[in-house]
């Protein structure tokens, strides 16, 4: 009843010669499972003219609809140049940007006024996981930064391990299966069963090929946000394969 993601964050990497690896993608996509890029903000318009059934989105947005805010971009303009999905909270933007719960909620309320599916993100430092506050982390992170109203339709989580991006550091499945069991029990709880069912949970963190389908294999892991290994259609289209052949 979940459809399935492969989402690809390229984070600030990229820049117009890369939207040919987007077109390679779409050679992979079968239209059994969903396909989301996040490029740089400056590719969104030019990704949409190559990406075929890929959806493309954006990695953060604020919190207003317009005004005095050097810099940043607002949700209505990421959906006015065909972005479908904003990933929000995402551990880079609260380290680098001092981004809170509140900020991530905020955010998530304008991205749904701009009827954009939010893709929020949580996930626990390497030293809060040896604390064995993992759990607490994720839970306090869930209940802070996905506001009330949030359904299957309008909203994704990712649970990134802080420790594990960009590491080559992964998770045991076990480890994985815990805190998505976890976050699936929250929102369920939260925001009852059949709503808390029908939100997709995503797995982020070193994420590769070689990996791929021991992770997909994992209960409650609807697929994967990806960074490095988005970049290139030779790295993303073995992953989009492999949670193809999950199903
Ligand atoms: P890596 O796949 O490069 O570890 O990045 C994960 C990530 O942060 C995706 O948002």
């Amino acid at each position: 009843m979940r459809r399935k993601l492969a989402a690809g964050n390229w984070k600030m990497n990229g820049t117009t010669a890369a939207l040919a690896e987007i077109k390679a993608m779409t050679e992979e996509v079968t239209g059994d499972i969903d396909v989301l890029i996040c490029p740089p903000s400056p590719l969104i318009t030019g990704a949409k003219s190559v990406s075929g059934d890929i959806a493309i989105g954006g990695q953060d947005c604020h919190a207003k609809p317009s005004g005095a805010h050097t810099g940043d971009i607002s949700a209505a303009m990421l959906a006015d140049v065909g972005a479908s999905h904003v990933i929000l909270g995402h551990s880079e933007r609260r380290a680098d940007h001092d981004e809170q719960d509140d900020d991530v909620r905020a955010k998530t309320i304008a991205a749904w006024e701009a009827d954009l599916i939010a893709v929020v993100c949580v996930g626990e430092t390497l030293a809060e996981r040896e604390a064995q506050n993992t759990l607490d982390i994720i839970g306090g992170q869930l209940a802070g930064s996905i506001p009330d109203g949030a359904t299957g339709l309008n909203l994704v989580v990712a649970y990134e391990p802080v420790w594990a991006i960009g590491t080559g550091k992964v998770p045991t499945t076990d480890q994985i299966g815990e805190v998505h069991d976890f976050i699936r029990a929250k929102l369920e709880r939260r925001f009852g069963a059949g709503v808390g069912r029908s939100v997709r949970l995503l797995y982020g963190g070193s994420v590769k090929a070689s990996n791929a389908d021991e992770i997909f294999a994992v209960s409650n892991v609807d697929g994967a946000l990806v960074g490095g290994a988005s970049l290139t259609a030779a790295d993303f289209n073995p992953i989009i394969k492999a949670l193809n052949a999950s199903l």
